[in-house]
Formats: structure tokens, sequence, C-alpha cells
């Protein structure tokens, strides 16, 4: 066998373009497909979303390369193999904080390199329900801490000053396993669109800070319980949760939820330990995190490391100063984060995933593909997508299964097929219903807030027909 040389992911990650030549890895293997790009019958866009990284994420949303001929073109390309990963650097030893972040596929749209911030290109992010793990979208606030699972201990406060401390294979073991699909949306996301009308404080989050995924790990309420807590306390009270991850004060991420969510065994909140069947990746959370099904991203807490209950919200700067909404008459001199609630469940949101802004689409028979999402488990009752800006509507069609009725976590996927003319100019509108008959405002102005949050304005895509 011939002997090929060695390559770095990060080598091979510097090969994205026909004129820097397009590289990608299959297992251990390292291919050169510059030469195929414009062969390809799933384009040569396609192709190159997944130049300089693994094609893995990709294949898996496309089921079509799991044919025995699609590897055996694959191998007239191959130039090399990948090197043992070696020891990446240390924090301490680098003296920048992020240098022990993980490596990450280099086909996500970077919103921010330090701390990492990412979302998968917006025209896969509906072609499969569940988003893969190295696609998911990323929102870090500070470094990936680095976790040893064998000396990690998580930490839950009981009643009465007594604390559990649990070791992951405790986690794993004292508790019933339990399994929830649900969507993780950013209150940020779309905030790229709030921007255009004013400008906001905020990453400049397109539509895909929003993905799903198959959660695993044991329930919070299991956990709550055999800590001491009882099912009803009366009162007020949230369940307080602290990452690993601190800033250069020392202060963790932290975020809380009520109490009654925590504890109810509807609500199906998770510490989760799997993600789509894998041990959660570094960047989602390694070795533990909240998942709370139907509420914003923020209170989902990664790199867990205690739980407390608490007459009050998380002190937390993300659970009081941050991650709340105010009116468009509020501006940085006079905004008082006292005044409005921390944000728990999210409004209804539905974007256009396919096709892109300023795409040219092909005459005839035109497909339009995107999501659609309610918080708090309210179900996607229907979704109207207009061609003309809003004037006729038509109905998309909804795929999947039906949710059960108020734990609808995750979102619908929905397509529509219709007829366009050559040298038309679309404007497609998609907007979504869920189950209390919610709807989405029909413009963005109305709801523009300081920090670009909550941005769930119908969303507008303009292309226009090839002749
Ligand atoms: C179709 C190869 C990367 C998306 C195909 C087919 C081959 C192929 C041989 C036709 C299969 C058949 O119909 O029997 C490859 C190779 C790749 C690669 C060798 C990498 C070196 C990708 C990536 C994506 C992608 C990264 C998506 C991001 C598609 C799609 C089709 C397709 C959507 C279906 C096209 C259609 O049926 O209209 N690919 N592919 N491919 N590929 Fe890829
Ligand atoms: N947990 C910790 N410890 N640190 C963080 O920065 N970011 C939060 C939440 N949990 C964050 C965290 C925010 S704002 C969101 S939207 C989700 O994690 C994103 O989860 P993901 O990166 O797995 O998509």
């Amino acid at each position: 066998a011939p002997r090929y040389p060695r390559y770095t992911r990060e080598e091979v990650g510097r090969h994205r373009s026909p004129q820097d030549r397009v590289w990608v890895t299959h297992g251990t293997e390292v291919f050169d497909v510059t030469d195929f790009v414009e062969l390809h019958p799933g384009g040569a866009d396609k192709i190159l979303l997944a130049a300089g990284g693994a094609l893995e994420p990709f294949w898996a949303l496309y089921a079509v390369h799991s044919q025995p001929h699609v590897l055996e073109l694959l191998r007239e390309y191959k130039v090399g193999e990948l090197s043992p990963e070696e020891a990446p650097p240390t924090a301490a030893a680098t003296g920048d904080p992020f240098a022990g972040d993980p490596l990450r596929h280099p086909g996500l749209c970077v919103n921010s390199q330090k701390p990492f911030n990412a979302e998968p290109p917006a025209e896969l992010l509906a072609e499969r329900f569940l988003t893969p793990n190295e696609l998911f979208f990323t929102r870090n606030h500070l470094p990936v801490p680095a976790v040893d699972p064998g000396s990690y201990r998580l930490r839950v406060e009981g009643p009465g000053g007594r604390a559990l401390s649990l070791s992951l294979p405790e986690l794993r073991s004292r508790f019933p396993k339990h399994e929830v699909t649900a969507t993780l949306q950013c209150a940020g996301n779309r905030r790229a669109e709030m921007s255009q009308v004013r400008p906001v404080k905020g990453l400049p989050w397109d539509i895909g800070a929003i993905s799903t995924a198959r959660w695993g790990g044991a329930r919070l309420r299991d956990v709550l319980l055999h800590a001491g807590f009882e099912e009803e306390r009366e009162g007020e009270w949230h369940v307080c949760f602290e990452g690993l991850d601190a800033d250069a004060g020392g202060a963790p991420y932290g975020a809380s939820i009520p109490y009654s969510r925590a504890v109810s065994p509807a609500a199906d909140v998770l510490l989760a330990y799997e993600m789509n069947g894998e041990e959660l990746p570094r960047d989602h959370g390694f070795p533990v995190r909240v998942v709370v099904p139907g509420v914003v991203g923020a209170r989902s807490v990664k790199w867990l490391r205690r739980v407390a209950v608490s007459p009050a919200e998380s002190p937390s700067h993300w659970q009081q100063n941050d991650y709340k909404g105010f009116s468009p008459c509020v501006d940085w001199d006079t905004v008082d984060y006292k005044t409005a609630p921390a944000i728990q469940e999210l409004p209804v949101q539905s974007a256009i995933t396919h096709p892109r802004p300023g795409a040219a689409v092909p005459a005839g028979e035109l497909t339009v593909k995107g999501y659609a999402w309610s918080g708090g488990g309210r179900p996607v009752v229907r979704v109207d997508v207009s061609l003309d800006g809003g004037r006729t509507w038509r109905v998309a069609r909804l795929a999947g299964e039906r949710p059960p009725p108020e734990r609808a976590w995750a979102w619908v996927l929905w397509e529509l097929q219709a007829p366009v003319a050559a040298g038309a100019e679309l404007e497609i509108v998609c907007k979504a219903v869920d189950g209390s008959y919610n709807v989405q405002p029909d413009s963005v102005a109305p709801i523009w807030n300081l920090r670009g949050v909550l941005s769930n304005a119908w969303h507008r895509v303009r292309v226009s027909v090839r002749d």
C-alpha cells in the first residue's frame, strides 16, 4: 500500500477554496477534491461547505452518500492521512485563555472566534430534523473549560444545608436515563435583521442560532427529589445553575428557572450527558449540561457544576442584566434591567432556509424550505408562505410526526412547492402559528430592542427567477 504524508486537522483546514485547493477528511484519510468540485452531482456550492474539514456531518444530512460507489470515487482523490491528535495547547502554557478550546469544523459560520460563537450554514439548517453535533450552533460567553470526567462532581445543594456530590457514573447509574428531542434557540437568533432597523449590541446571528438534538440524561426532577426536595414548595422558588466556565473575576456563567418547571414531570428538564447518542461534545457542555425544553437557550447551562434552590433568581449577570426584552423606546441611557422579567419561554418563530437571499433560482417548480418552532411546548400548527411579499398566501406542508400536546419541544420542518416564471422577482415570506394561535409580527421595527433579542418578525427572502 502507498505511504501517504500525514497532516494535522489544522493543516487540512487551510484548504478551503479552489485557489488554496479543496481538502476534506473522511475517517482518518485526507482527500484533495479540487478537481471533483465542479463534477459534484450535488453542486460545487455544497461540497465547498465541507471544505477544510470532515465530510461526515454533511453526509449525515444527505443519505445519498451512503453507497459504496461514493467512497470508491472519493478514494481516487486521497492525498494523505490525519496525524494522530497532538496534545492541545493549554491556556496556562500560552497565556491565551481560549487556547484550550476544542477544534471546530471550518464549515461553521463564525460570528466570534474568542469566545466561540458559530451557526451552521443556513441552507443546511433544516435539511434534517436532528442537527449533527459538529454543526449544532454554539454560543459560548467564555473559554471552554477543560473537564476531567474522572474527577468531575456535580454539587446539588439540598434542603437544610445538606448537599449531594455526584460523580458522572453516579449520575448515570442512580437515575433512570430519560431522552428528549428538543430544539435550543438563542435569544439573539436573527439579530442581524434587527440591526438593519437600528444598530443593536450583540453578535450578528443570521437565522442559525437554533438547532435540534436528541438529548439523554437524568431528569432534573429526579435529582432534586433524591436530594430531599418535595414536589410542592410554597412560595416563589428558583433552581439556580452554575457552569464551570468563569469570567476574569471568577464569576461563573449562571442562570435559573422557576422551581415549578424544574420539578414538573411534564416539563422534561434534563441534566444531559448525551447529545444525539454521543457523549456531549466539549462545546455543548461536556460532561453535563442542563437542557430546558421550550425555554431560551441561555437557561440550558453547560459544564454544570452546581444546582441550588433559592427564593431569588440566579444572581448571574446573564439572568439579571441580559436576556431581557424592552420597548423600542428604551436606549442604553434609560434601560433599567430590574424592570423587565428574564426571558424564559420564547415566542413563535420561523425562517426560510432555502432559497437564500439574493439567489437566482431556476424557472419552473420552486421548493421553499424552512423551520418553525414555538416556546413552552406549544406546537406549530401552521406555516403560511407568500411569494409576493405577503399579498397572497399558501399553506406549507409540515414534515414529521405530531408531537404530544403541550410538549412540542422540537421544531417542525416545512416545505412548499410553487411554480415560478422566468424573470420574476420574488419576495418570499414565511410566518408560523402556534397552538395558542400566537403569530409572528409582520415587521421588525415595532419589536426592535437595544439588545436585539426576540427577533421573530416574518422572515423575508428576496430572490430572482432565472430566464
Ligand atoms: C450527490 C459525491 C460532498 C451534497 C452526490 C453524488 C455523489 C457525491 C457521487 C451522487 C450520488 C448518487 O446519486 O448516486 C460527493 C463527494 C463529496 C461530496 C465525493 C466530497 C468530496 C458533499 C457535501 C454535500 C453534498 C459536503 C452537502 C453539503 C450532495 C447532494 C447530492 C449529492 C445534495 C444529491 C444531488 C441530487 O441528487 O440532486 N455527491 N459529495 N455532497 N451530494 Fe455529494
Ligand atoms: N452555559 C455556560 N456554562 N456558558 C455559556 O456561555 N451559553 C448559553 C447556554 N448555556 C452558555 C451556557 C446560551 S446563551 C445558549 S443560547 C446555549 O447555552 C447555547 O447552547 P449550545 O452552545 O450548546 O448551542
